[in-house]
């Protein structure tokens, strides 16, 4: 590796192409931070899952941006956003991060588009899912409470409202009188929950559809024909691929596709338009809500590094779970997403450490296992096996040249990258802004160096 620097604003004339962006572990791996540095050289960028779960924080000269459902595209003027058909959409929630947006001199209008078949969040799916997290007897998940995994339920039941639909005062009349009459005794049988009002679901949620009628599109024909038209494309994951719902730990994960393969179904862009996977993971580990976590640290030094990582979750400010890195997951999530490119972010939290204990591998009752469980009582059982490599104990922050690195830096992202089964480091993250970035120089010739069209306008 050379630490040849390429300036963010250069850009040479390249084939356009498209790029995934998906978190290699169980979620904020910073992923938003990095889609809005790449995002100089994207025309588009598109979410394919998951809804305001995720929580995609961007820190531009010192302004902090928190972005739920709204692709970190959007910051930059020249960039549209695109929420898919595989995202679950909470009216209430887009307008407000809309409207935040706004107030923050963040043009939103006209260059931000809802698919017409993204499923809609209501009420009730988080009264739904609110009951049955705290249901006596049932296994918690922890999760964000913001109706995810009932809306994807009713999606797959053929029982959801989409997009579409909720401009369709009638229709969303019909459906929300129908919904909430099952939906309440469900909720009053399994809960004893509190019924929801159907009139006032209507008056607040038709006054919503209107506002968000000027977004909708048909996305999937705006993505196709903008790649058609060589326009850049990028694709921004939300959580991570152990939460992804097959591929995940199970039944610890979310409700959508988080890996890579969601792009297709969760956006209509076909997997022969897809070109690049890079993913995205954190020089250590973290994990938010339940689950297992094999190389979870349990003592000071966790706390030490959810202090100085600042590990608090964006979107519910629960603190998350903190271990050391972890190369078997690693190396199963380039497996399952096809990542040829991986994004290291965070590598300045460790800065202070005089060890770095590395998870190489995991064990079963004593026998070195090759494959990931599939069960969490699987995961349970593993013992994972550490190399400890030597700290660095010397700043980091806001590095942007590889060289410049200290050498024992180096010595563990080569380590990292040395074993993660094939994928090369594109870039490293050195801080939570924008410059505070290095890139590595093949992937900066490859990926960042491309012509930004300007493209058509989405009619
Ligand atoms: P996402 O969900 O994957 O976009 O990640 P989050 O935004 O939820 O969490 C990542 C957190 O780490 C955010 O607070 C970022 O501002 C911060 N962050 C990102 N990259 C770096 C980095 O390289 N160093 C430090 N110290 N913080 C970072
Ligand atoms: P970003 O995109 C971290 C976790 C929740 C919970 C599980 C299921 O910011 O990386 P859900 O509400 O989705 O049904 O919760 O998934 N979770 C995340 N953890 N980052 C996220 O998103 C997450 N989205 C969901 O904590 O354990
Ligand atoms: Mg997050």
């Amino acid at each position: 590796m050379s630490g040849l620097q390429i300036r963010l604003s250069e850009k040479l004339n390249l084939k356009a192409k498209t790029a995934v962006i998906i978190g290699a572990q169980w979620g904020d791996e910073g992923k938003g931070k990095i889609v809005d540095v790449l995002s100089d050289n994207f025309s588009v960028v598109a979410r394919y899952a998951g809804g305001h779960n995720a929580g995609h924080t961007v820190i531009i000269n010192g302004k902090k941006f928190i972005l739920q459902l709204v692709p970190c595209g959007v910051l930059r003027k020249d960039c549209r956003g695109v929420i898919g058909n595989g995202v679950v959409l909470d009216p209430l929630a887009f307008l407000d991060e809309v409207g935040r947006l706004r107030d923050a001199g963040v043009k939103v209008d006209g260059n931000l588009f809802v698919s017409n078949r993204a499923q809609v969040i209501l009420p009730y799916h988080r009264m739904i899912e609110l009951a049955a997290e705290n249901a006596p007897g049932r296994v918690k998940i922890g999760t964000t409470s913001r109706g995810i995994g009932p809306a994807y339920e009713d999606k797959m039941g053929r029982r959801g409202l989409r997009v579409i639909d909720l401009l369709d005062a009638q229709l969303l009349r019909t459906h929300i009188e129908n919904a909430c009459r099952e939906k309440n005794m469900i909720g009053h049988a399994l809960f004893n929950s509190e019924p929801i009002d159907a009139d006032k679901m209507y008056a607040e949620y038709s006054r919503a559809a209107e506002k968000i009628a000027p977004y909708v599109r048909d996305t999937a024909a705006l993505l196709n024909r903008a790649i058609a038209d060589g326009e850049p494309v990028m694709f921004e994951g939300a959580q991570g691929t152990m939460l992804d719902i097959d591929h995940g730990t199970y039944p610890f994960v979310t409700s959508s596709s988080a890996t890579s393969g969601g792009v297709a179904t969760g956006t209509g862009v076909p997997p022969t338009a897809i070109s690049q996977v890079i993913g995205v993971t954190k020089a250590y580990c973290t994990r938010v809500g339940g689950g297992p976590f094999p190389s979870e640290i349990g003592d000071a030094v966790g706390e030490q590094l959810r202090k100085r990582g600042n590990e608090y979750g964006a979107v519910t400010g629960r603190p998350r779970r903190c271990g050391w890195l972890d190369l078997p997951l690693l190396r199963y999530s380039n497996m399952i997403n096809g990542s040829t490119w991986l994004v290291v972010t965070k590598l300045d939290v460790l800065d202070e450490l005089a060890e770095i204990p590395v998870c190489i591998g995991y064990k079963i009752n004593g026998k070195k296992i090759s494959e990931i469980p599939a069960d969490a009582a699987g995961f349970e059982k593993i013992e994972p096996t550490y190399e400890t490599l030597p700290g660095w104990k010397q700043s980091t922050v806001g590095i942007t040249d590889f060289e410049k690195l200290p050498a024992r830096a180096r010595q563990y992202l080569e380590f990292l990258e040395g074993a993660s089964g094939g994928a090369r480091i594109a870039m490293v993250s050195t801080g939570p802004e924008r410059e505070q970035t290095i890139f590595m120089p093949d992937f900066a010739r490859e990926i960042l160096a491309r012509e930004k069209k300007a493209g058509r306008q989405a009619s």
